[in-house]
């Protein structure tokens, strides 16, 4: 099914009696909002007062929008059409409202958007995509979205995101890529976004992160990582991230504690559960520097030794340190000789 097809389709039923308008509460002419939740709308509705500033149509049955849909409504800062079937929107339609500035599309069938459908939108600050069936991501989506904060990509089918993708998004805080099939990300995936507070990749597959991924994001917060099959963490991949308040590594495969943490300036949580963790020399640095820093390790009785045999399925957070070996053995490799020399209380400063 295409859009153009259906476009074409919506002035003709438009012109059909207005009987398909009576399932939305009738609209006084001062209106600012529109709120239409009836089941069974299937066209959105038109002739709008032009001072509405925002409109809700959700939980209906809009599978398609005509081009013209938000013409003649030029204050139009939010527009919510969340739950409904929509597959495809024309590319002029955010044309005719810039002032725009919350865009709701959770709950669609989204499978992709037309490269312009932004091009308009310089306000926008809020976008949500979450729970559509996108396979990818264009970068001509995000070049005008210079005041964007809030973006939701979360619960599609991504499976990989172009480089520099988000590079002109300079305003944004809040990036959801959570429950996609991402397995890796481009190095510079997270080039521009300098005021990053908050990242979520959950329910992904990463396997590897790019050791400078997150050189760009330095003030990152929250960082949820949990649920993917991370199983090594490239030594300094977190280290430019002492802004962390949240740092969730939960249910990966990782195995050795062998990564740098960040400094925290506050207190750091902490989420290591789900992970068959060796529990050797690397483990005890870990919890010298956990048990010296101001961080609140959660989900401690599900952080559980895989090995060796003998602490097999103890508590990370209950061993002394005395019961894990006193050094590394030096390992070969490039980078990794000087960490191994670290003193304990050298670990993550590295
Ligand atoms: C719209 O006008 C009616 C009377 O004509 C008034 O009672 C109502 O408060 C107005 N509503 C808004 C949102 O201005
Ligand atoms: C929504 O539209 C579909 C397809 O036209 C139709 O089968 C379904 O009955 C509609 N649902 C409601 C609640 O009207
Ligand atoms: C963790 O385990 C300890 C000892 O086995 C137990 O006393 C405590 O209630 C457990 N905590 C949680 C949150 O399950
Ligand atoms: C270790 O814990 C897991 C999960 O709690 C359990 O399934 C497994 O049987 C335990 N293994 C041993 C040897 O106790």
């Amino acid at each position: 099914m295409t859009c153009l097809g259906l476009t074409l389709l919506a002035p003709l039923l438009l012109a059909l009696p207005r009987s398909w308008g009576q399932p939305c509460p009738p609209v006084p002419k001062n209106a600012t909002e529109f709120v239409c939740t009836a089941p069974d709308l299937y066209i959105f509705p038109s002739g709008l007062p032009n001072g509405i500033l925002s409109i809700s149509v959700e939980f209906t049955n809009l599978s398609t929008m005509g081009e013209d849909a938000l013409q003649g409504l030029p204050l139009l800062r939010e527009l919510h059409l969340s739950s409904n079937r929509l597959q495809c929107l024309p590319a002029s339609l955010l044309w005719p409202v810039p002032e725009l500035r919350i865009l709701d599309l959770t709950g669609n069938l989204l499978e992709g958007l037309p490269p312009e459908i932004f091009h308009a939108s310089g306000l926008l600050r809020d976008l949500v995509l979450r729970g559509n069936r996108l396979r990818g991501l264009q970068p001509s989506w995000f070049q005008s979205l210079r005041a964007l904060e809030w973006l939701d990509v979360s619960g599609n089918q991504l499976r990989k995101l172009p480089p520099h993708c988000f590079l002109l998004l300079r305003s944004l805080k809040s990036l959801d890529l959570s429950h996609n099939f991402l397995s890796n990300l481009p190095a510079a995936a997270l080039q521009g976004l300098a005021q990053l507070e908050r990242l979520d990749l959950e329910g992904n597959r990463l396997w590897v992160l790019d050791e400078e991924m997150f050189q760009p994001t330095r003030g990152l917060r929250y960082l949820f990582l949990q649920n993917n099959k991370l199983s090594v963490l490239p030594d300094a991949t977190l280290l430019p991230l002492d802004q962390l308040d949240t740092l969730d590594l939960s249910h990966n495969a990782l195995h050795t504690l062998d990564f740098c943490l960040p400094e925290p300036r506050d207190t750091l949580s902490l989420d290591l559960s789900g992970n068959p963790w060796v529990c050797d020399c690397h483990a005890a640095r870990f919890l010298h520097w956990l048990r010296s820093r101001p961080v609140h390790l959660y989900a401690r009785n599900k952080t559980l030794c895989l090995a060796p045999l003998e602490h097999h399925n103890q508590s990370l957070a209950t061993l002394a340190e005395s019961e894990l070996g006193v050094s590394c053995p030096p390992t070969p490799g490039p980078g990794k000789q000087e960490s191994q020399e670290l003193p304990p209380d050298q670990v993550g400063k590295a």
